[in-house]
């Protein structure tokens, strides 16, 4: 089970275990990180899942979509380490990713 760490709006930095299957968006909410809201359950319609990415992991992620795209556009705080942790699933590859969810828009 990969191991993640997480840092979240108040700057602490928290390892969680990752289950295979579940996607990035799942396992940093269901790891009490309230302020990622996920509003839209994981749809790809609502960004508010918006994350910042190790730079090292980016080759080990799925290529971002349009329409991930262009949800990420609308956010203020979009860099290009930006993903939507819900587009994002858990594989063994991704053990010691660190994460830092995005600033709120
Ligand atoms: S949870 Fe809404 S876009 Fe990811």
């Amino acid at each position: 089970m990969p191991t993640i760490r997480v840092t979240g709006r108040d700057g602490e930095e928290r390892a969680v275990e990752a289950e295979d299957g579940l996607t990035l968006m799942e396992v940093i909410r269901d790891n009490g990180f309230d302020e990622l809201l996920a509003l839209c359950g994981g749809c790809c319609s609502c960004a508010t899942c918006h994350v910042h990415i190790d730079p090292d992991y980016a080759a080990k992620l799925p290529k971002m979509d349009m329409d991930e795209d262009d949800l990420l556009e609308s956010s203020d705080h979009r860099n290009e380490t930006s993903r939507l942790s819900c587009q994002v699933p858990i594989t063994d590859e991704l053990d010691g990713l660190k994460v830092t969810i995005a600033p709120e828009d």
